[in-house]
């Protein structure tokens, strides 16, 4: 290698982005004797507002830059680090960089899950690599076990809690029984969810990163629109008592699988069973089951956020590009299209339902219930009357259904709906039969 030093370029100086900064000064010399030169911090693009957060007091003034030509005209970067997310200004500082022959290395879950295939391709295109680890799971290996380690594998399946701010919700629900009102706003207080908790409560987030996790396992593209979706928000007390009580956990779950000729790609709150190890992931964490015909099941697990986790996935893909620039490699394809994969839309899964309805308390009720299931082909597990109010002549029933089609199902759904004894229903859980103690 003819380098003297690899030079190294930051967009944006968030949380993340500045304990990369730390990382990349605390251990400089552990990293350039990883690389095989040094690793130099050449620039930081940051907005005004940047410029009084206490990680930019921390170093020299003239590191900043808050102009997009000063940035792209610094000699001598060969990385560079976009940590800001979103999709603009981003994809523009992606495509500027890639174009002038930059490796990219990113934490932009939202931009890697709608333009990383274009992106990836242009980066092929200029022969620069474009890495992603900490997209999805934070410091958790997943990328890097998908483009390398698994490559072998048909992967079959991916069950994944990868949104901390939701399982947080989630544990505190089911340890405490607090509602979700509760339990959002003691994960607000603690720094675990935003003001405004949107991205993560509604599955969205987790969506991003199911999107980037099936487009790798599956070497095609899924786009986050491709995948359903359903937050956590509609959850209650009751939902985790009767989960409790069938022996269930109650999880929001990025579910992909792969057949001979179909993906499936789903992100939703779903009952596995609580002896599974997915269902004892508690608290913050993430955890990723992955299904391959070589390998079996895998499971990554991690602090999948924080400055310090994610961080770690950020500095990796940057010596990882440094060592393929001191090799003189340019990009390696991660995923591309493959011909004959459909998504398969939702109407057409299959799987058990759990239906929690508030219906008259009289005799033939649950006749009348279990007529609407069997003529829409759809078999009943159990029903349970748990709880009946004397005073309105009210009752709670909870049903299990067998395996059923999606379709079938919202059609019993909407038939249950009108009969005059049911009152509403009050949620409907799918149910995954996930293994893996
Ligand atoms: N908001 C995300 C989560 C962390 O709760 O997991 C960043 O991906």
């Amino acid at each position: 290698m003819d380098k003297k030093n690899i030079g190294v370029g930051l967009i944006g100086l968030g949380v993340v982005a500045g304990q990369v900064a730390a990382v990349l000064t605390d251990k400089a010399d552990e990293l350039a004797e990883k690389v095989g030169c040094p690793l130099v911090l050449r620039k930081i693009k940051v907005l005004p507002q940047d410029l009084s957060r206490p990680q930019a007091r921390q170093m020299p003034t003239t590191l900043f830059t808050t102009d997009d030509e000063e940035f792209f005209r610094e000699p001598g970067i060969d990385i560079v680090v976009e940590a800001i997310g979103g999709v603009s200004p981003a994809l523009d500082y992606h495509k500027r960089a890639i174009e002038s022959g930059k490796h990219v290395v990113t934490s932009n879950k939202e931009l890697i899950a709608k333009h990383g295939t274009e992106l990836l391709a242009l980066a092929r295109q200029h022969g620069v690599g474009l890495q992603f680890e900490a997209s999805v799971g934070g410091g958790i290996p997943l990328i890097a076990p998908f483009k390398h380690d698994l490559v072998a594998n048909n992967i079959s399946g991916i069950f994944a809690i990868i949104n901390g701010t939701t399982n947080y919700i989630l544990t505190m629900m089911a340890r405490e029984g607090m509602d979700f009102a509760s339990a959002l706003k003691q994960a607000q207080e603690l720094g675990y969810a935003e003001a405004n908790p949107e991205n993560d409560v509604e599955g969205i987030d987790a969506n991003y990163k199911l999107a980037i996790l099936a487009s790798l396992a599956f070497q095609t593209q899924v786009h986050p629109q491709d995948i359903y979706r359903e937050g956590i928000s509609r959850l209650t007390s009751h939902d985790f008592r009767y989960a409790r009580e069938l022996g269930f956990a109650i999880k929001l779950l990025a579910i992909a699988k792969q057949s001979d000729d179909s993906i499936e790609a789903r992100v939703h709150p779903v009952f596995i069973p609580a002896d599974s190890f997915l269902a004892k992931v508690d608290g913050v964490y993430n955890c990723v089951q992955v299904e391959g015909d070589l390998v079996g099941k895998v499971l990554f697990m991690g602090e999948g956020a924080g400055a310090s986790a994610t961080s770690s996935a950020v500095v990796a893909d940057i010596v990882s590009s440094a060592r393929k620039i001191a090799l003189g490699i340019g990009s390696i394809s991660t995923w591309k299209a493959v011909a004959g994969k459909s998504i398969k839309p939702m109407d057409e899964i299959e799987t058990q339902y759990y239906v929690r309805l508030n219906a008259a308390d009289q005799t033939g009720v649950l006749a009348q219930i279990a007529t609407v299931f069997g003529k829409n082909n759809i078999s009943i597990s159990s029903a349970i009357q748990p709880e009946s109010d004397s005073k309105t002549q009210t009752a709670e029933i909870v049903i299990m259904t067998h395996p059923a089609r999606e379709k079938a199902m919202q059609k019993a759904l909407g038939e249950l709906e009108k009969l005059e004894v049911v009152n509403e229903i009050s949620n409907f859980i799918r149910v995954e039969e996930i293994e893996g103690g």
